[in-house]
């Protein structure tokens, strides 16, 4: 027994015989891919905390994907470095030198062959297992006390409908915290995708057939929403955004939310007020006025604009200089955009943006 471990050594010694300068390049090597690791574990780290991240779970639904995705992550971490460890030793201990017996090409071994068909198969069935609880608790019915929401894509926006509290709103969904959230998907033209990474994972919104999703916010914030299907020019601008609060908070923005738009208060409004109540009422609606909402072509309900946080699919804040920039010429804002150029005057603008912003 001694004596073949010594050969083996031996064998070893031999075999790892190397110059000073293949020492050094090795040494070399060795350092830049650590340096490398270290930038990519900064950059994992830095996504970590970003708000459109899968890193940092906020939901039931984000954390079984999340935790799924840590198996198949450590799996696979073993596979690269049992691979990579095993290729670079034996090109080390079996490559041609000096004295070496030369390479020999064999068939058929069938102990081998056994073993790494048995390998991938205890790994693909490890995976398989949990996929498919998370499937089954991710893809299930809603529990019966969900917050009922209809969402729908639109080119390039979001509607947000909430048939039992009887209020729609655009770009920016209201959630309490701690009560699972029942959403349905739907598409106004093409294919869209839902998806918020911190609280529920894509799902498609597919003209003529509606999909459903369903999640549990963990903690209030504000949380960032994306088109994941590219459905055309602002594919990209196509955001919106999730605000998880207290019940006390989202019950009070529902109250807001519900009432009909106030009377405008002012000269400058109320001027604006005769521009949205006929120009902008071929597309959009604001409950509380004469706009007309029998139209196809339906832009955001605009009953509460002034309290939403951004303008556009959250391609701007909403503040009064970004809406004057924005009617004044919505595609060079976001391009493609289904709002035309209106050629309003200035004046005609700042009393557009003087009612919008009342409109809280
Ligand atoms: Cu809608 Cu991409």
């Amino acid at each position: 027994m001694t004596r073949e471990l010594l050969k083996v050594l031996a064998f070893l010694e031999e075999c790892l015989r190397f110059s000073p300068r293949s020492i050094v390049l090795t040494l070399i090597s060795l350092v830049v891919v650590l340096a490398l690791t270290w930038v990519l574990w900064i950059i994992f780290e830095g996504s970590a905390s970003h708000l459109q991240t899968t890193f940092n779970p906020k939901s039931d639904n984000t954390e079984s994907i999340h935790d799924l995705y840590m198996i198949v992550w450590v799996l696979s971490g073993f596979v690269m470095v049992g691979v990579l460890t095993l290729t670079m030793a034996f090109s080390l201990i079996f490559r041609e030198r000096p004295g070496a017996p030369p390479a020999q090409q064999f068939h058929g071994n069938s102990r081998l062959e056994i073993i790494w068909t048995l390998i991938p198969i205890v790994i693909v069935v490890a995976i398989a297992i949990p996929s498919f609880q998370v499937i089954l608790e991710t893809e299930g019915d809603p529990p019966a006390n969900s917050l009922e929401i209809v969402a729908t894509g639109h080119q390039w926006w979001f509607e947000f409908e909430y048939p039992k509290e009887n209020l729609i709103t655009a770009n920016e969904l209201h959630i309490p915290v701690g009560q699972p959230v029942s959403i349905e998907l739907r598409s106004d033209d093409v294919i869209h995708s839902f998806w918020i990474p911190q609280l529920v994972g894509k799902v498609d919104m597919v003209p003529g057939h509606n999909n459903h999703l369903w999640f549990t916010p963990y903690e209030p914030g504000e949380y960032y929403g994306q088109c994941a299907e590219y459905c055309g020019t602002s594919h990209a601008n196509m955001r919106f955004r999730v605000i998880v609060e207290t019940q006390e908070g989202y019950d009070a923005w529902v109250a807001n939310q519900t009432n009909d738009a106030l009377p405008a208060v002012g000269t400058e409004a109320q001027a604006g007020e005769k521009i949205a109540t006929t120009l902008c009422a071929a597309c959009h609606m604001i409950r509380g006025t004469s706009t007309n909402t029998a139209f196809a072509i339906k832009g955001p309900d605009l009953t509460h604009v002034g309290s939403r946080n951004h303008i556009a699919a959250v391609t701007m804040e909403n503040n009064s200089e970004n809406l004057a920039q924005w009617l004044k010429n919505p595609p060079g804002v976001k391009p493609g955009s289904r709002m035309p150029v209106l050629a309003l005057s200035d004046e005609q603008i700042s009393q557009l943006v003087a009612y919008l912003q009342e409109l809280q």
